[in-house]
């Protein structure tokens, strides 16, 4: 069967070969601006030549950093593919790259071509590895404050729920939205034109829906402070994990990494996190997390 993608052919080549099947690994929230981050990127390496990667958002905040994370992946991994996180499309004052809103997205999408790693703007992969075929898609579908407190129906009252909470995201002033007036009105463009492209795929194909942020409410039960969902996600993508077939979902942005089912499907973290954050857990920090093949991982709560 043609597929749209050789690397699947990679992999049947590998296995024929008796080397080591390929496999799709996720990871996210690397923040190399801390050095101990950067550090665990240095050391990032696949298990097998044939071996794709899902950079789910959050690689850090200056252009320069994103391009040398990238470019060390793109060199070990088969295939890379990334996802922009709300960090990646801060516009840090002292960043020599002062493009805001749509124009640094578009700038890290075209650092993202040169380097031959896929991005939402690309016609969505197919992984034809085992576990597969599965179409593999790396969405951008931001927030809209519509993950609001009890009680509260409109941005504006959320916020200031959020506010006497103490409780402020940075995106509020780094997170530009240019062109647009607002994030949510970005974020409604976006989802419509995401919502098209899904439609279009072959429905006798199952997907892998990647995106920074997670795509259903429930991730954010466990928030320290609730009134942070604000800022991490949107209901309007309630219902893609089921009408799109998605035989999980991949997000980061939560610095919660675990898995968790909702309505039968799987809702796998990958994030990294920060080192006072990664410190305190039991596992080794950096560790890829498998999505196909397919893993039983215990759900966690
Ligand atoms: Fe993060
Ligand atoms: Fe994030």
């Amino acid at each position: 069967m043609q597929t749209p993608c050789s690397e699947g052919d990679r992999t049947a080549e590998a296995d024929r070969d008796g080397a080591a099947p390929g496999r799709l690994m996720a990871i996210s929230d690397l923040h190399i601006r801390y050095e101990e981050n950067r550090a665990i990127v240095d050391r990032l390496r696949p298990a097998s030549d044939a071996d794709w990667l899902l950079v789910a958002g959050d690689v850090g905040e200056y252009v320069e950093d994103i391009r040398w994370a990238l470019t060390v992946l793109s060199r070990r991994f088969a295939k890379v593919i990334w996802v922009p996180g709300n960090h990646e499309l801060w516009t840090p004052s002292n960043d020599p790259v002062q493009l805001r809103g749509v124009q640094r997205y578009e700038h890290l999408v075209a650092i993202c071509r040169e380097l031959g790693v896929l991005t939402p703007e690309d016609p969505y992969p197919v992984w034809e590895g085992e576990g597969g075929p599965a179409v593999i898609a790396p969405l951008f579908a931001l927030y809209d404050y519509s993950f609001r407190p009890p009680g509260t129906h409109t941005k504006e009252a959320a916020l200031a729920v959020a506010e006497q909470a103490g409780v402020v995201c940075t995106d509020e002033f780094f997170l530009h939205p240019d062109p647009y007036p607002t994030r949510e009105a970005w974020c409604r463009a976006r989802i419509a034109a995401t919502e098209a492209r899904l439609a279009e795929i072959p429905e006798d194909l199952p997907t892998v829906l990647v995106n920074h942020w997670p795509i259903v409410r429930e991730p954010t039960e466990p928030l320290w402070h609730p009134e942070f969902a604000l800022w991490c996600g949107t209901k309007a993508t309630a219902n893609w994990p089921r009408r799109f077939r998605a035989a999980s979902v991949v997000y980061g942005h939560l610095h919660i990494p675990r898995t968790i089912e909702v309505d039968g499907v799987p809702h796998i973290e990958v994030s990294l996190g920060y080192p006072r954050e990664w410190r305190r857990r039991k596992a080794a920090p950096g560790q890829q997390v498998q999505i196909l093949p397919a893993v039983a991982r215990a759900p966690q709560f």
